[in-house]
């Protein structure tokens, strides 16, 4: 019995199985209740009470021996087939999301941002919702002006003082009344203005407004920094030219024109033959406006300008109806994906 009880450990000790099958065959061959372990403690009536001792222990010890190399083989195996089913291959590559497109608008209010912050530009910010000293009375607006008319603005019904503001203009106040020159800065934001929904205007829409005063700021300044500007954002080619023009808060003011960008010039249904598009309005900032933010118009002087992002986003891509920008319609948003 000894000799058998040791050559059983062997097989045990030795017993190795990735397969379910054969951990059952092992099972029912040594520890099932008809296996060979059990029937040995069957023979253990036989045994010699002088060797009893000795041959439980074996007997105990080889019990053991089994059971624990199947709770372990038992175990191994699970481990290894739940990986296989929750977790796939996980050598496979991985299938990354498709990421949204960039709003055109933001493409090309990013690309203003970083046209003017090369030349010493900061970018500022003021309220959507603003009072009528900073959307109006300070920018030398005076009382009986149209475009405080309700047609325009949105009001706050129960506070006339509160409207939407109707361009970022608004901002130049703010940064005017709360920093002293040099001052550089632009404003991207969105306006708001009462007015019918077509292809060409919009109730609500975006605007960049650009605010210089330091010491000495002349015409001529103005003229080059937007003949850069100009050049970077529709190329070297561009031309540009100055048109009278009449702002309150400005003095002289001007609209600006560049040679068209689709036909160069020459004249196209863009242009309307003219060879010319309209893209913002400038001037030098009026000496009541400095006054009135609290900055010395006998000691300062500025410019200023303002442009809307739709418009020259529609020039530059050939959009020709400004509510596609609203709509988010996801065919249309798609197409500006090359241009991030
Ligand atoms: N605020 C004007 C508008 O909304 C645009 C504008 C024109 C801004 C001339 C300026 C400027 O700063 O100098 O139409």
């Amino acid at each position: 019995m000894k000799a058998k009880i040791e050559a059983l450990l062997n097989e045990v000790a030795a017993f190795a199985t990735d397969s379910k099958e054969e951990l059952e065959q092992y099972r029912l061959k040594y520890l099932s209740k008809k296996g060979i372990i059990p029937s040995l403690f069957g023979e253990f009536k036989n045994v010699a009470p002088e060797f009893r001792k000795e041959m439980g222990q074996a007997l105990n010890n080889l019990k053991n021996a089994a059971q624990t190399k199947f709770n372990e083989i038992q175990s191994h195996i699970e481990e290894n087939t739940t990986d296989d089913t929750d977790n796939g291959d996980l050598s496979l590559p991985i299938d990354f999301e498709k990421l949204g497109s960039r709003h055109p608008l933001s493409i090309v209010r990013n690309q203003i941002i970083d046209i003017f912050s090369r030349i010493g530009f900061t970018v500022s910010e003021g309220p959507e919702i603003e009072d009528d000293f900073h959307n109006f009375t300070a920018l030398n607006f005076p009382q009986e002006h149209p475009a405080r008319d309700m047609q325009d603005t949105f009001f706050i019904e129960k506070n006339p003082d509160i409207a939407l503001r109707t361009h970022t203009s608004s901002v130049q106040v703010r940064v005017m009344e709360n920093s002293k020159p040099p001052i550089r800065t632009i404003s991207p934001g969105r306006v708001f203005r009462n007015e019918a929904i077509s292809a060409r205007a919009h109730c609500i829409f975006h605007q960049v407004e650009g605010l210089y005063v330091d010491k000495d700021v002349s015409f001529a300044d103005l003229k080059q920094t937007l003949l850069y500007f100009a050049r970077e954002l529709f190329g070297e080619h561009t031309k540009i030219r100055l048109r009278p023009s009449y702002f309150p808060f400005t003095e002289p003011s001007a609209e600006m024109d560049i040679s068209c960008n689709i036909c160069g010039g020459k004249g196209c249904n863009i242009c309307k033959y003219t060879g010319w598009v309209e893209i913002l309005g400038c001037g030098m900032v009026d000496p009541n406006v400095l006054d009135n933010c609290g900055i010395n118009s006998k000691e300062y002087t500025g410019f200023a300008f303002g442009m809307g992002i739709e418009r020259i986003t529609m020039l530059k891509y050939q959009i020709d109806d400004i509510r596609l920008f609203f709509e988010n319609n996801k065919r249309f948003l798609k197409q500006f994906d090359a241009a991030l």
